[in-house]
């Protein structure tokens, strides 16, 4: 709904835009008050949303705040502390060609077959977050939706950006299971998260790919996609559906995260447009040289393989955690965290801090609160010993 008034003063127009549903969406143009109260006045400041309302949770907390010198990291969803070696060798060889500006070209062609697409429909980038401010900083949308509780950075990218965005929030009680019929038709871009984190919900590829419209770009991040075994729930080679664009990391399964690369598919002439806005090298040798080893067929298996490990790992923790009498976890966690409930979270999770372990807080993504906690999957001796540790805290 929007509602327009000529402020006293004559010197603009008043807006602000109420959400259908009554929950998110807000844009006012930015104006110094002229003393009616509530009012903001139009002057030549374009509209910012980010700027005149700011987000109710802190969309740019990440795991990495959460981490200390001393703690058992249980907060941050990287596999690993480091890289294996041989792609270790292959980025440091890449450093006796600093010298040279960088050029995406193999790394492009080695991403594109690995996912059976064509290289102009890939573009390398620093992380798959510069990939969401590319696409906000891109994309004119006029009604966005962000699918939550999912990572923050793509409505804060939107936000900064200057748009305004429409949460639908899944729920708890559906097993954060997504629901079509939830997005709203006028939707002209959809952003999702598969498998989704915090939730680590594993949505059917087929329920995201029936959200592609003309007229929409459906962009579904999928940074964690290759944490289950043969990503059975992927798009990526999906260059038959109309808007998709599918978002990758390689910071995660690789443990690349101070490296910075990742990337995005979608149908050239998207592609093009982001790129016009990327700083031009952002991608350094390094990084590309890292997309290349870790897009070849012996690298995929590798990661497929430390998938399969990953299941056995996090089978563990959840039976360890249901173990544990006021421990509820709403779904069948499929990707390399878990998302677990407890009474008086943010008091349980400082208490773990005192026993020296770091989990995440969920209170700041939207759609959760301050009882959820993310705990990502490590090895069992490390899961031994959180368990014994939350097990004191709850039952002490
Ligand atoms: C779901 C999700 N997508 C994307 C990212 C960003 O990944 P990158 O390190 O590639 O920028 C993260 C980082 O935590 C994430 O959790």
């Amino acid at each position: 709904m929007i509602i327009g008034a000529t402020p006293p003063s004559g010197t603009g127009i008043v807006t602000s835009m109420m959400d259908a549903d009554g929950t998110t969406a807000y844009r006012t143009t930015q104006g110094r008050s002229t003393g009616t109260p509530g009012m903001r006045i139009t002057t030549n400041t374009p509209p910012d949303p980010a700027r005149d309302h700011p987000a109710d949770v802190d969309l740019r907390h990440h795991g990495d705040r959460e981490v200390a010198p001393g703690l058992v990291d249980l907060a941050v969803n990287v596999r690993g502390s480091a890289p294996p070696p041989w792609l270790t060798e292959r980025i440091a060889e890449s450093l006796t060609r600093l010298a040279a500006y960088p050029d995406a070209a193999e790394a492009r062609a080695a991403v594109a077959a690995r996912h059976r697409r064509d290289p102009a429909d890939v573009l390398l980038t620093a992380g798959a977050a510069e990939a969401f401010v590319l696409l906000a900083r891109t994309l004119k949308p006029r009604h966005a939706v962000v699918v939550h509780p999912q990572f923050t950075e793509p409505e804060a990218a939107l936000r900064a950006a200057g748009h305004t965005v429409r949460r639908v929030l899944l729920r708890a009680e559906e097993g954060f299971g997504l629901d079509p019929a939830r997005i709203p038709e006028e939707a002209d871009l959809v952003m999702i998260g598969n498998p989704t984190n915090p939730t680590s919900v594993l949505h059917p590829a087929e329920t995201i790919a029936a959200l592609a419209r003309p007229g929409r770009v459906l962009v579904v991040d999928e940074a964690f996609a290759d944490t289950i075994p043969g990503e059975p729930e992927s798009l990526a080679e999906r260059a038959d559906v109309d808007g998709l664009v599918v978002v990758r990391s390689l910071t995660k399964t690789w443990a690349l995260a101070g490296l910075r690369i990742g990337y995005l598919l979608a149908a050239p002439d998207l592609v093009r447009r982001c790129a016009e806005g990327q700083p031009l090298w952002s991608v350094s040798t390094p990084a590309l040289v890292a997309a290349e080893a870790c897009s070849e067929p012996g690298a995929v298996s590798h990661a497929d393989a430390a998938a399969v490990t990953l299941a056995d790992d996090r089978a563990y923790l959840v039976a360890r955690l249901r173990a544990i009498p006021g421990v509820r976890l709403p779904v069948e966690p499929r990707s390399s965290f878990v998302l677990a409930h407890v009474d008086d979270g943010l008091a349980v999770r400082e208490l773990l801090r005192e026993r020296g372990f770091a989990v995440r807080r969920a209170d700041t993504f939207p759609g959760l609160g301050p009882d959820w906690l993310r705990i990502a999957v490590r090895d069992r001796a490390t899961t031994e010993a959180f368990a014994a540790a939350l097990e004191g805290v709850l039952s002490p």
